[in-house]
């Protein structure tokens, strides 16, 4: 029978058998999907500075990365690549916004025209290179944030940016 789930960290609702592995909106891994019904938000506390600078610097992550990936898409040269950034474009811009609402920013804007990447075998070594480089940045920040919503949303990210990283090895 169907079952209604939410993801804790895009917040976002799937519809199915079961549990799927990984969120398809944001990628974050199956611990953090529940039963709508069971769902508990962890509210937003007020945030030290640290944090807040430290979340402001991941939505910008985020939202390069993303531009970064739509631009990938369209140049690629062959199917598998052009599905692999896509996908990546769009959990990238679902970080964006999920970061953004631990500080009630905007949603942020994402531009799907920018002109930000190479050739189909350059943008696998970059997209390696900012993912290792994302996950760096957000084990600092978990390691200086205190409050349970940050924490949370840091360490799914790091663990779906390691995922990413893995998409790439040994391509390029
Ligand atoms: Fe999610
Ligand atoms: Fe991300």
């Amino acid at each position: 029978m169907v079952q209604v789930y939410k993801c804790k960290i895009c917040e976002e609702g799937f519809i199915g058998d079961e549990k799927p592995t990984h969120c398809p909106f944001c990628g974050a891994h199956i611990e953090n999907m529940v039963l709508a019904k069971d769902y508990v938000k962890t509210e937003v506390i007020e945030l030290t500075d640290a944090t807040r600078k430290n979340v402001e610097a991941a939505v910008g992550i985020e939202i390069s990365n993303a531009e970064f990936y739509f631009c990938a898409a369209a140049k690629a040269d062959n199917v598998f690549d052009a599905t692999m950034f896509k996908r990546l474009a769009k959990i990238e811009a679902e970080h964006a916004s999920t970061l953004a609402k631990i500080i009630k920013a905007k949603n942020p804007k994402i531009s799907r025209e920018k002109n930000i990447c190479g050739r189909n075998k350059h943008n696998l070594k970059e997209s390696h290179e900012r993912e290792e480089k994302a996950t760096a940045r957000y084990a600092q920040f978990l390691g200086e944030a205190c409050e349970p919503r940050a924490i949370e949303v840091f360490e799914a990210l790091i663990d779906i940016e390691k995922d990413h990283i893995s998409l790439t090895e040994g391509r390029f």
